[in-house]
């Protein structure tokens, strides 16, 4: 009877271990390896900042971002990655008067100029 309980607690314990984390559950969308402009950035760009930066420039903007050289020249040269970390509302915020991207977008941009401002 001893031995019929000890069995019954071991295979309970055995039984009780499963393998389901939450890594399981969410479906968890990785980053790419190398972020480069025609795979990643060209979409948040165009989706985002061709209302007002398409060329020439309008509604008050000042840079096109239409294509790579722009987008790349605005990273390098017009500190494009500080205008889309800042927050909404803050002076300088791009998107101009809209909401701030969502973060993981912002991390595809740090991303890209950190892998070298690839275009493929
Ligand atoms: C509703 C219009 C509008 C949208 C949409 C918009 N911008 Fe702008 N952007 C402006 C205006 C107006 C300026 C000039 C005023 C200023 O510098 O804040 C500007 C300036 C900039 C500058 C500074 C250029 C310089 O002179 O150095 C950058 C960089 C920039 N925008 C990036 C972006 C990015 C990236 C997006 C999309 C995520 C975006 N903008 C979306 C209107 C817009």
């Amino acid at each position: 009877m001893k031995n019929f309980i000890l069995f019954v607690f071991t295979v309970s314990i055995i039984f009780s271990c499963t393998n389901v984390s939450e890594d399981d559950l969410i479906d968890v969308i990785e980053p790419p390896l190398v972020v480069t402009y025609n795979a990643d950035i060209k979409i948040i760009i165009d989706n985002n900042c061709l209302n007002c930066h398409i060329s020439p420039p309008i509604n008050g903007a000042n840079i096109p971002l239409l294509i790579f050289e722009n987008v790349k020249n605005g990273v390098e040269n017009n500190n494009l990655i500080n205008r889309i970390s800042k927050q909404a509302g803050e002076s300088g915020a791009m998107p101009f008067g809209g909401p701030r991207l969502p973060q993981n977008l912002i991390d595809l941009l740090i991303q890209w100029e950190a892998d070298g401002l690839l275009e493929n």
